[in-house]
């Protein structure tokens, strides 16, 4: 079968039709054998989509839901049940709620536009600023998918990879897998493939030795939640690449928009952690099927968001960014 471009556009991944009126996405469950959208046709279905991660990554699933609200108050229903039905799709990417929240007074398809535009700009700026922390010939190691699917275009962590990559900084990226549902093995792999970016899959539990065998010089993820405290919510697994980062010195990067810090929270004892059908892992066996961990601020080098790159004690660097 031959392959299908990937033209990424933020409006590929998500967006608002008036004709219809309809939110429209690229369904990323597809991905990469298949390019099929899916066509929402109210808040619930949106909420469904983002539900069964037909779209996914925390900063896409907030986009998803700003539409989704424009929509319900477009086509008439109620605004507020559509909220709460919205947001309570997915528990631990907090960019759900506060796109929600930034919606309330204006939940329009013009702000909802505007606020995927934002976060794509956000996306940009924090890529620039990741770049600083690139040595020439780094090879990074990535997990799950922080690229334009997860953000609505352009992408955090992987973001900061092509800002790496087009600045000659970045050799090769390694790409976790990411079990059970494969996010780094069929979708970043698909983005870096697409970005001209060397890049190779390893098995989750290989991270392990090639960093003991000199081949990663640093590690770079997205962020669901960010406490105030720096304590970082992620895809499950990024809490064992951290503590093997750390056992080989080699630093941790947390690449994530202020979308996805929430300084209400303050540590990640309170961050709610998405448990999700154990039929995602087996269905012969009973199975337990956390979707995030969470890494310790201690644990990570540096987050970056659109504002820089900001270090422990992140109890102060990113109370500054309020
Ligand atoms: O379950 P998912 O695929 O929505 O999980 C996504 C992640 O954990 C991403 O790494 C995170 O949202 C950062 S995306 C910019």
């Amino acid at each position: 079968m031959a392959r299908q471009a990937n033209d990424l556009t933020p409006e590929r991944i998500v967006r608002y039709e008036e004709d219809g009126p309809r939110v429209v996405l690229l369904d990323q469950r597809r991905l990469p054998v298949e390019q099929v959208e899916l066509a929402c046709r109210s808040a619930a279905e949106v909420a469904a989509a983002i539900h069964d991660m037909a779209i996914r990554g925390a900063p896409a699933i907030g986009v998803a839901a700003a539409y989704g609200l424009a929509l319900a108050a477009e086509t008439g229903e109620d605004v507020d049940e559509a909220a709460a039905v919205l947001g309570a799709a997915r528990p631990t990417a907090v960019n759900l709620a506060w796109a929600l929240e930034q919606m309330r007074d204006d939940p329009t398809p013009a702000h909802a536009r505007a606020l995927h535009e934002e976060e794509v700009e956000r996306c940009r700026s924090m890529a620039a600023h990741a770049a600083e922390l690139f040595r020439r010939g780094t090879r990074a190691l990535t997990h799950c998918n922080a690229g334009g699917l997860a953000t609505g275009g352009y992408g955090s962590a992987v973001g900061a990879l092509r800002a790496a990559w087009e600045l000659d900084l970045l050799e090769r990226v390694w790409v976790g897998e990411t079990r059970p549902l494969l996010q780094g093995s069929r979708l970043t792999a698909w983005e870096l493939e697409a970005a001209g970016i060397p890049h190779a899959v390893i098995a989750d539990s290989a991270a392990a030795s090639l960093m003991a065998a000199g081949e990663v010089d640093c590690v770079v993820t997205g962020a669901d939640r960010i406490a105030a405290n720096g304590d970082t919510a992620n895809k499950i697994g990024t809490y064992s690449l951290a503590v093997i980062a750390s056992h080989h010195h080699i630093p941790l990067y947390v690449v994530a928009p202020t979308s996805t810090v929430d300084l209400v929270t303050p540590s990640g004892a309170d961050i709610p952690i998405e448990e999700r059908a154990p039929e995602e892992i087996t269905t012969r066996f009973p199975a337990r099927n956390p979707a995030f961990d969470v890494t310790p601020g201690e644990l990570i080098a540096a987050i970056v968001t659109e504002h820089g790159v900001h270090r422990a004690p992140y109890a102060s660097s990113l109370a500054a960014l309020v």
